[in-house]
């Protein structure tokens, strides 16, 4: 058994300790905005942040999180969390949408440590984060209309 806040509130997880978060969070919990990509903590796609930071929860035991505070997409009602989803609507980022939630778990990671990042720091900061739709411009155009910064040059 595992104790840990999830989106605010408190939950235990049942599932052996070892067991990845991502798979805590779909199966046990059935919070499916968190997606598998990799399982290898390559591609992003399964981006929560745990006490605030941006980690990957493919190979994050369960067992790591315990007495610690996790939010995912469905939880992220944050002032940058909300500046983030405004942006993606109106930058239409999506294409098939698989990255998304990792790609704005990420992007809420960055703006909260960085309110106004150079575009030099979104690329850094999204290096990691994967899309097979090549929707890499209009990601970055979110987080700097989110930011407040205009369009990335
Ligand atoms: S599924 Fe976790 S980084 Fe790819
Ligand atoms: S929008 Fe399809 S993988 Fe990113």
């Amino acid at each position: 058994m595992v104790d840990f806040m999830l989106n605010g509130e408190v939950v235990t997880a049942a599932s052996e300790g070892d067991t990845p978060l991502l798979w805590v969070l779909r199966e046990e919990l059935k919070l499916r905005g968190t997606k598998f990509g990799c399982g290898i903590a390559q591609c992003g796609a399964c981006t929560v942040h745990i006490d605030g930071n941006p980690m990957r929860s493919c190979i994050t035991p369960v067992s790591a999180v315990s007495g610690k505070s996790v939010t995912t997409i469905e939880g992220l009602a944050t002032p940058v969390g909300e500046a983030l989803k405004t942006a993606w609507t109106e930058v239409q980022v999506p294409q098939c949408g698989y990255c998304q939630s990792g790609q704005i778990m990420q992007a809420a990671g960055l703006l909260e440590s960085n309110p106004n990042p150079s575009d030099q720091e979104i690329v850094n900061a999204m290096n990691g984060n994967l899309c097979r739709c090549m929707a890499y411009p209009r990601i970055k155009k979110a987080i700097k209309t989110a930011a407040g910064g205009g369009t990335m040059s």
